[in-house]
């Protein structure tokens, strides 16, 4: 009875889809996977969580998902279909331009320093508006103001503003609200409060939880914060070297992770409550792209469970449970 209900609450279609996604860097020593033969889908209004020590491919694979990949990066191989829309990966510039901004959009990692340094806010967004053909530029302006306020940012001054004149803080959040102006289904964020203080943080992702319900949008949020993880997000995806090592459902994750490199992620990170010194330090440091190895599982030198088909056989990404996959030889029950 049970798995039948759970069946019928599944959905249909994801509303992103990726398939065999492989990004690769041309540097100095040849060309190396970012991103690896990657499959994943993004259920429709979900959030979704992607972890992953610095290195491990999270911000490729969020660019690779606008097809935004510039030298020395470039998509290799793989699909990204977006439900309605077809493959990105397909897609030529002008077809590009239209959907980063109206159907999907983006906040990049150290997104403080995107903004134009020549131009007012306002008169960006209203630059912004017209490129996609918007007829309704003071609606536009209005939302952001709103936005702004909701972010505890003084409108009218945020709007006035050339880049130079805001902290940090402050562009941080003026790129969200570039981002949802358009008004996108999907919105990947990119480490989005990095730049913010503590309390700030936790205020800024909360209004992004609201707008996410508010407009049933598709988010996927790139951090490095367990806490967020665990109020944030409905899914999590577990990256190292380019490859997904587990998803789940974000309780289940952090209730009992079964991939080794997640218990490890998670041992690693500070509780908010209880004393810092719990956490443990991962062992060892990530690989760069030319050390990672092409046959056998590319955590094993890290592994405190390396057996020996380690060395050899890639372990497949195998759903263990309904919605839950690991790419692990260990035998895992969820
Ligand atoms: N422009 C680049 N040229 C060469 N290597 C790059 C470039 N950008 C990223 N990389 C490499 O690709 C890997 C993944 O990087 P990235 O996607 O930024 O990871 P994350 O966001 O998880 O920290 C890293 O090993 C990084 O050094
Ligand atoms: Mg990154």
């Amino acid at each position: 009875m049970a798995a039948v209900m759970e069946q019928s609450t599944m959905p249909a279609a994801p509303e992103v889809r990726i398939r065999n996604l492989s990004v690769a860097y041309q540097t100095s020593t040849g060309l190396f996977d970012a991103v690896h033969k990657l499959d994943l889908d993004i259920p429709k209004a979900s959030i979704t969580a992607v972890i992953g020590e610095s290195g491990s491919g999270k911000s490729t694979l969020a660019m690779a998902m606008l097809n935004s990949v510039t030298f020395p990066g470039s998509i290799r191989s793989g699909t990204i279909e977006y439900a309605g829309r077809g493959d990105i990966v397909t897609f030529d510039r002008e077809r590009l331009r239209r959907f980063r901004g109206e159907h999907a959009a983006m906040v990049f990692q150290a997104s403080q320093d995107t903004l134009n340094p020549l131009k007012r806010v306002g008169a960006q967004l209203l630059d912004l508006a017209r490129s996609h053909g918007v007829k309704d530029k003071r609606k536009v302006l209005r939302e952001a103001r709103e936005l702004a306020e909701r972010m505890a940012l003084p409108a009218d001054r945020t709007l006035t503003s050339y880049q130079h004149e805001l902290s940090g803080g402050m562009r941080q959040r003026v790129s969200i609200i570039f981002a949802l102006a358009l008004h996108p289904q999907i919105v990947l964020l990119d480490e989005p409060t990095t730049a913010l203080d503590v309390l700030s943080q936790s205020h800024v992702l909360e209004i992004i939880r609201e707008i996410h319900r508010e407009r049933g949008l598709t988010t996927l949020l790139i951090t490095h914060d367990m806490g967020v993880v665990a109020e944030l997000s409905d899914r999590v995806v577990v990256m190292y070297a380019g490859r997904i090592a587990e998803d789940a459902p974000s309780r289940e994750l952090l209730r009992r992770p079964l991939h080794p490199y997640s218990q490890a992620l998670i041992r690693a990170i500070p509780r908010l409550t209880g004393p810092l010194d719990d956490a443990q330090a991962l062992p060892g440091a990530p690989l760069e792209l030319r050390q990672i190895p092409k046959a056998g599982c590319v955590f094993r030198d890290r592994c405190p469970a390396r057996m020996p088909v380690c060395d050899t056989g890639t372990p497949e990404l195998r759903e263990v449970a309904p919605g839950r996959r690991v790419a692990c030889h260990l035998e895992v029950t969820p």
